[in-house]
């Protein structure tokens, strides 16, 4: 097994948040986005018995939930499990999952968006909080734990449509037909996520990510004046924090010009762009999350070490590099190929260890 901790000043410190401040580690890190959920066997037996948002709402089952990936994989990281909508949920917003969120009653007025309270942590999510306390205290390994959030403009796809789409048009057409009102949305869910991140922190949380699920929707303009200008926003508010900030833009590839100007420690990417071409973009500054497709999963084993060494190729010899998944795992892995690629990443990378020439 490889060690799982890298030297700094202040003491040893997991690889994992070595990378995000872009310090040299003695192996490249590796999690994967949606690590907790339908393509383990354990969840889905746990599922059978507890409905989704029983399972967010509830600390034991939701840490339980957290800790199943750590339990089976040599992951480096945890996130926390629960929803990019469970917030939402709790400031009043009436939503089912079926899977996906379903919002009963979209957003598409002015006085609806009005009518959204502040969020305030300790009365609208304490489960989140209380989750966060029980996977510090249980984590195996000192492997640390991530929070996350929905970014404003992917949370604000969710309330305008209500439901999962493929093009998310009400929420697209809202941008332009009423701007005033979308930005004053985007403002309301960017403080709201804003507290809601800061209290995830305070409550343990290591490192805090946004997820932008539907940066790919946007052209560049539209992009900056409502998707990054919301972020931005949330992003400002938590940078008196001591914790790596990740900003996760999926399609985000025709967009990081405007990422580049983010206040952010690092940015995570789907696999349609390959992390060298991301990394000339984005500077020396960033470190990079990424980006093997889902897909390769399906891969024999002797492929998957070929694209993950495409990867680990791309994402080159300056420190500042996360492993993942592009996008979420899919429920139909098989969750031997992850262990497959956990030990490919972390065996590969000790031989080259990452940054050493930094
Ligand atoms: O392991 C982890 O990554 C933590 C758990 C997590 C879930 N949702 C659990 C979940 C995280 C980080 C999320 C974030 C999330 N939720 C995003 C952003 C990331 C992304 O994939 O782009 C988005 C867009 C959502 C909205 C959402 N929630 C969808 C579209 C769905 C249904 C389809 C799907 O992809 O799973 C959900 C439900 C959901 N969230 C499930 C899980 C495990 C499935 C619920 C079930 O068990 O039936």
């Amino acid at each position: 097994m490889v060690a799982r901790l890298t030297p700094s000043a202040s003491g040893p410190q997991p690889a994992f948040l070595a990378a995000c401040r872009r310090q040299p580690v003695p192996y490249t890190p590796i999690w994967i986005m949606r690590q907790a959920g339908r393509y383990l066997p354990e969840y889905r037996k746990l599922r059978s018995k507890v409905d989704f948002v029983a399972l967010t709402r509830t600390p034991e089952l939701a840490a339980e939930v957290t800790l199943q990936p750590l339990r089976r994989f040599e992951l480096d990281a945890a996130i926390l499990f629960s929803d990019i909508m469970t917030p939402l949920q709790g400031m009043g917003v009436a939503l089912d999952f079926a899977p996906g969120p379903i919002v009963r009653e979209p957003l598409r007025t002015r006085a609806q968006i009005e009518a959204l309270p502040p969020l305030v942590a300790p009365r609208d999510v304490p489960f989140v909080l209380q989750t966060i306390r029980l996977v510090r205290s249980n984590v195996p390994r000192g492997v640390p734990l991530i929070g996350f959030a929905g970014a404003p403009f992917t949370l604000f796809c969710y309330l305008v449509c209500g439901k999962p789409s493929k093009e998310f048009a009400a929420a697209r057409a809202f941008l332009y037909s009423e701007p005033e009102a979308a930005n004053l949305l985007l403002d309301r869910l960017a403080d709201a996520m804003a507290a809601y991140l800061r209290a995830q922190a305070e409550a343990g949380a290591q490192a805090l990510m946004l997820f932008e699920s539907w940066a790919g929707l946007l052209g560049a303009q539209e992009f900056r004046r409502f998707a990054l200008r919301a972020v931005a926003r949330t992003l400002a508010a938590l940078r008196t924090l001591d914790v790596p900030l990740i900003y996760y833009a999926n399609q985000g590839a025709a967009l990081m010009d405007a990422v580049a100007g983010l206040d952010v420690d690092v940015v995570g990417i789907d696999w349609r762009s390959p992390l060298g071409a991301v990394r000339g973009v984005l500077g020396p500054a960033k470190a990079v999350q990424g980006n093997l497709d889902p897909a390769a999963l399906f891969a024999r084993p002797e492929d998957l070490r070929r694209h993950v060494d495409v990867v680990l190729a791309e994402a080159g010899t300056a420190p500042g590099h996360i492993f993942n998944l592009g996008h979420g795992i899919w429920p139909d892995t098989d969750p031997d190929a992850v262990a497959r690629l956990i030990d490919h990443v972390h065996q590969s990378t000790a031989r080259h260890p990452v940054g050493r020439s930094a």
